[in-house]
């Protein structure tokens, strides 16, 4: 039993230097936790409501002090002095308080801080490291992720010098996180002297710490990908292979994927990533289609399956109900977790639950604004991610993740 005396949070800036939130849950042994929250950009309009004051006068409108209020005086009355048996106990309560189905009474980002703070407090009271006090609220054996990481970005988190949003590599064959972080960092290192030579440009990076060069199209940021693998002595594919996130909502209008001047109907934009999926060595895609175009996420899936992972992001956020559609409707066959899209641990481990059950892969993600806070290399490893999303390797808020993974490698002795 882990009795609450009292939760509070404040307003805290993150990558972008944007408000987020940071929130205290002190215990009634005197037990602390605190964890502060990331916010996306390139949202699903599916993921729960992100509370933020809209006042004009304070961060352009994003400021979180009505946030940090429900936390420090609403959700605090209602949990002071309460015993929770478990997380979900905690979760549900927070979950009625708010009364809404999107959370947008309270916030998700105030009611997501609460349910990690809680987190980290119980992990502390049982005196057990994080990702072992989350294996056991999702009832799974702690495990290693492998990393994707971020190499050249376009779309919303580049300013859109190119429609798609993420080219990431994974290291296939090698077998621990401190191997893939050496080979990705020769990848990156030739990336970024390619960069120079080729647009003239210093290593200037986008939202989630990729290189963003003026690429003429999608198709030549994948080019360079693989020129960049060569160029580092690795073999594309077996060695370092590649994973996208296409992010299509966000360039889908009017029933068209406006894909780098082109207007693309459904079949052609499956074609177009079946093309991409031939020519390079890509065995991950995220958010082909757009995320209310569920018939062009079957045919995608019909076209891709058993040959590159059919990644829901936007389409699914994290969402039981939206998971078991894809699941129904053969739309996707692995997800994308991002706490904060559903707003408590419990609902995103209900996701993985039934993710898992379906025999898909899952991949626990970042937001493109993150904080210097870990929790969420624990989240992976304690759920037993296949693979972890964090960005690329050059900016602190990115790396206090790779670095925790590094730790947990190293001194808990886990491995993939
Ligand atoms: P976001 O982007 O955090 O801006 O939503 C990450 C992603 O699309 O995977
Ligand atoms: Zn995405």
């Amino acid at each position: 039993m882990s009795r609450i005396k009292s939760v509070s949070a404040i307003e805290i800036l993150d990558s972008r230097g944007r408000p987020t939130l940071l929130a205290n849950c002190e215990l009634s042994d005197g037990k602390l936790g605190r964890a502060s929250v990331p916010s996306g950009a390139s949202t699903g309009s599916a993921e729960a409501l992100e509370l933020r004051d809209r006042d004009p006068a304070r961060y352009a409108g994003l400021g979180c002090l009505k946030a940090a209020e429900n936390v420090s005086q609403e959700i605090n009355r209602a949990i002071a002095g309460r015993d929770f048996a478990s997380q979900e106990a905690l979760d549900r309560c927070l979950i009625d308080l708010d009364g809404t189905d999107n959370k947008s009474r309270l916030g998700a980002n105030a009611i997501l801080s609460v349910s990690m703070a809680f987190a980290r407090a119980q992990a502390a009271q049982r005196g057990l490291e994080l990702h072992r006090h989350f294996a056991d609220i999702a009832g799974t054996v702690p495990r290693l992720p492998k990393p994707m990481i971020n190499l050249y970005s376009g779309g919303l988190h580049a300013g859109r010098q190119v429609a798609i949003q993420d080219v990431q590599v994974v290291v296939p064959g090698a077998s621990t996180i401190q191997e893939t972080l050496t080979i990705v960092s020769d990848v990156f290192r030739a990336a970024a002297k390619k960069l120079h030579e080729n647009y003239n440009m210093r290593l200037l990076t986008a939202d989630e710490g990729g290189l963003a060069p003026p690429f003429a199209s999608s198709q030549e940021m994948f080019l360079e990908a693989v020129r960049a693998i060569e160029a580092a002595g690795y073999k594309p594919f077996d060695e370092v292979a590649l994973t996208v996130d296409v992010a299509a909502s966000h360039f889908f209008e009017d029933g068209f994927y406006h894909l780098d001047g082109e207007r693309l109907d459904r079949m052609s934009m499956v074609n177009r990533i079946d093309e991409w999926r031939r020519e390079f060595p890509i065995v991950s895609v995220e958010d082909g289609m757009d995320e209310a175009d569920w018939d062009g996420w079957s045919a995608l899936y019909e076209r891709l399956r058993g040959t590159a992972m059919i990644l829901g992001d936007d389409l699914l956020c994290t969402n039981p109900l939206r998971i078991r559609r894809a699941i129904d409707e053969k739309a996707a066959d692995s997800l994308l977790l991002k706490v904060n899209q559903i707003g408590t641990l419990t609902e995103a481990a209900q996701a993985l639950e039934l993710a898992s059950a379906a025999g898909w892969k899952v991949v626990v993600s970042a937001r493109s604004g993150e904080t210097e806070d870990d929790w969420l290399a624990d989240l992976a490893v304690g759920w037993a991610g296949d693979y972890i999303k964090v960005g690329s390797i050059t900016q602190s808020e990115r790396l206090a993740k790779y670095n925790r993974l590094l730790q947990l490698e190293h001194y808990e002795g886990l491995g993939f």
